[in-house]
Parts: C-alpha cells; sequence; structure tokens
C-alpha cells in the first residue's frame, strides 16, 4: 500500500484550523490531533455536493449512519453490531457527558486511567461525578490497565470506568483478555464501563484490535462505546459521533437520552461519516495508515539521531506519540521549552495527568519532512542546553 502523502506546508498554513492558527507561522504545529492530509475523496465529493446544494440543515432521522458503521466495523474489527443500537451526536465527548449523566448520579467517582486525554478530567467533572485516578501500569511490555487497582476503586463505590481503547497518549491497543477482565470486575461491582474507540480505525495492520463490547458477553452487558470517524478521517470540525450498546438494558439508556442530543449532530458531519465507513474510502485509510507505520519508525529515527535520552514506545495505534524527556534533566516543562526555543507545538506532558511530568505528545500525523524539522528542530535546542549547562 502507498503511503498517503501529506499536503504541502504551505497549503496547510492556509487552514483556518486551531492547529493551524493557534501560534505564530514560524512554529511547527504537532499538537492538537488533526492531521495533515486531504480529505478521503468520497468525504471531500459528499460535502462539495452538500454546499452547492446549500444542504446545510438539520440532520435528518436517519442519515445513513447506522448501515455504514455496522459495515465499517464488520469490514474493519470483524464486529457484528445490531443497527438498532447505533445512535449519534455532535462529538464523542458530548457522548461521553451523556453517557455519564445517564449513568452516574453527581456526586458518583469515574474511574479514568492516565496518562490519558485531558478532556477526560473536566468532562468527568462537567457531570458532576467525581475523577478516580488509577493510572496505566507500565514495564518491559509496554502500557497496561492496572486492574486490580479499577477493582479497588469499584469496591470502594466508584461506578464507572471511562476506558480509552485505542489508549490517548500512548497508543496502547488493550488486549482482549485484559477488556474481558475489566468488564467481569465491573460486572462484579454493578459498574459500568464506557469506551472511547475514537482512534480504533487507526490501529495498524498486524495488531489484533478488540472493541470492548465484543470482548466477552459480559462487556457487551456491562459497556458502552463511544466512537467517531473523525480522527482517522480528520473531520473533528464536522461534529458527527456514535454512540454503540450491545445489549437490550445498555440500550434502552441510550435511548432514553434526550432526542436532542442527537439533534446536535452536524449534518456535513453525518454525512462525512457515512463517507468514511463506505468500503471505498478502505483504501484511503490503509495508505493514512502505511503513513502512519513509517511517521512512528522514523520517529524513532529521528529521536535516536537527535535527542538521545528520550524514550519512546512505537504506539500499535493512532498518530500520536508519548515521549519522555525527562533524562534530559530540563527544569521548566519541556514542552514550554520546546515552544519557545525550536519553535515546534507538542502537548503538555502534565496535561495527561501527573505521570505527564517531563513529557511531550507529539503528533505525527504530518509528511515526513515536517516531522524530521520539527525532531532536528528539538535536537538543536537538546544540544545546545547541553553545551551550556555542561
Ligand atoms: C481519546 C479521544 N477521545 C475523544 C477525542 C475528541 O473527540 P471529539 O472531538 O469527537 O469530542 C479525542 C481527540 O483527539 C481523543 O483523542
Amino acid at each position: 500500500m502507498t503511503p498517503l502523502d501529506a499536503l504541502p506546508i504551505e497549503e496547510l498554513r492556509q487552514r483556518s484550523s486551531t492547529k493551524w492558527r493557534r501560534y505564530d507561522a514560524d512554529v511547527l504545529p504537532l499538537f492538537v490531533a488533526e492531521t495533515d492530509f486531504a480529505l478521503a475523496p468520497a468525504i471531500t465529493r459528499a460535502l462539495v455536493r452538500a454546499v452547492e446544494r446549500g444542504d446545510t440543515g438539520y440532520t435528518p432521522p436517519e442519515p445513513g449512519i447506522r448501515e455504514a458503521f455496522v459495515g465499517f466495523a464488520q469490514r474493519r474489527f470483524g464486529w457484528d453490531v445490531d443497527p438498532a443500537r447505533v445512535r449519534w451526536t455532535c462529538d464523542v465527548m458530548m457522548a461521553v457527558v451523556e453517557l455519564l449523566r445517564a449513568v452516574t448520579s453527581p456526586g458518583d467517582r469515574v474511574v479514568i486511567t492516565p496518562p490519558v486525554y485531558p478532556p477526560f478530567f473536566d468532562t468527568a467533572l462537567e457531570t458532576g461525578a467525581e475523577i478516580e485516578r488509577v493510572p496505566l501500569l507500565h514495564d518491559a511490555d509496554g502500557w497496561r490497565l492496572d486492574l486490580p487497582g479499577i477493582e479497588a476503586a469499584l469496591s470502594g463505590g466508584a461506578r464507572t470506568v471511562l476506558l480509552c481503547n485505542p489508549h490517548n497518549p500512548t497508543g496502547t491497543v488493550h488486549s482482549r483478555e485484559s477488556l474481558a477482565q475489566l468488564a467481569e470486575i465491573a460486572a462484579r461491582y454493578d459498574a459500568t464501563v464506557i469506551s472511547d474507540e475514537i482512534h480504533a480505525p487507526l490501529v495498524q495492520p498486524g495488531v489484533e484490535f478488540t472493541p470492548f463490547l465484543a470482548a466477552s458477553d459480559t462487556a457487551a452487558a456491562v459497556g458502552y462505546a463511544v466512537t467517531s470517524a473523525s480522527k482517522a478521517f480528520n473531520t473533528a470540525g464536522l461534529k458527527c459521533a456514535q454512540i454503540v450498546t450491545a445489549d437490550e438494558r445498555t440500550a434502552a439508556v441510550v435511548r432514553a437520552i434526550p432526542e436532542e442530543v442527537e439533534w446536535r449532530t452536524g449534518l456535513l458531519g453525518a454525512m462525512a461519516a457515512v463517507a468514511s465507513f463506505d468500503p471505498t474510502s478502505d483504501e484511503w485509510l490503509d495508505s493514512l495508515l502505511a503513513r502512519l507505520d513509517e511517521n512512528r519508525h522514523l520517529l524513532a529515527d529521528l529521536l535516536a539521531e537527535h535527542v538521545p535520552g528520550a524514550r519512546y514506545e512505537i504506539p500499535d495505534a493512532g498518530f500520536l506519540a508519548w515521549i519522555d524527556l525527562n533524562a534530559l534533566g530540563w527544569s521548566e516543562d519541556p514542552a514550554a521549552i520546546i515552544l519557545r526555543e525550536a519553535r515546534v507545538a507538542v502537548n503538555v506532558g502534565p496535561s495527561f495527568g501527573d505521570e505527564g511530568e517531563g513529557h511531550i505528545r507529539i503528533n505525527f500525523g504530518c509528511s515526513p519532512e515536517v516531522l524530521r524539522e520539527a525532531i532536528e528542530r528539538i535536537g538543536a535546542v537538546v544540544r545546545a542546553r547541553a553545551s551550556v549547562s555542561g
């Protein structure tokens, strides 16, 4: 499969999204999870057609998302989804908010597993829930869920686990076994698992992705999945996400969420979702994955050459790299130094939880040239600082 080419940087700089407008033009933006590719052709066609017709009203009751998602889940993950158990709203975090509202009461504790996508913290708080942190465990085999820690939290009264599968920022794809065990633990304490699977379309070939609801019968009974085409297909601004259930009881909970939540879905987002999930977009997705595969390995080589001491484990999914820079011994947050002195914008490690101290998150959903330039710039700062302190 030929790796997808990114757009030229001059063209990208004409974009008006936050990736391109948040910082000055001399900054290379490798922070927020937007990617630097042209849209999949089926999405462009659907959006152009809609804009030409002025077809920009409200999303209809049946925009085609059910059938499109069911087909995608079957083709890409071997997952059988009941079309009647797919609902939609404007974005994944809104889906999480509404599910938390439905399954918790104010003051209930929600387990999250840092380092994790920063809005998980605020989103839980937005619903009146409290947060119980059970950090991921890390050893020579990589990152994994702390299942005994989650069990202790649930036995102590926490009501829900907000899972990130695959995990942002580490790119970890949780094993079927660990997900099935998580489901057993949740069932034991009558708790719920909300599984954010927005990065699932970006699992690399050869890595087995298990949708939480497909991990076991128990998982199907205790879980809710939230997902979107928007990360893989770079359509976050269009506002469309899915909520999926696999059991009559959980489906009834989702059906009871007010219809207003569905009305918030962007019509262009719904069209883009249908086009993304269509089989005609599979080839584009495969070539994106080929590009990300090259970049995730290129990043390892570049770090070894320019940032000795950086610790980076090649992610199994996605386009986000979690990099430990503690060995540099910098006394200030590395993301701040890198922005100021290298003019590269990366995500601040501690925003993913205290575990992120001394870390940065880099978005490698870009061209190899941009990635190389960014790491060379960071390397120059590392060398300059080492020569001053040495
Ligand atoms: C794990 C995870 N969940 C949710 C989101 C945001 O999704 P949305 O824009 O649909 O709320 C992101 C964005 O990067 C993410 O990484």
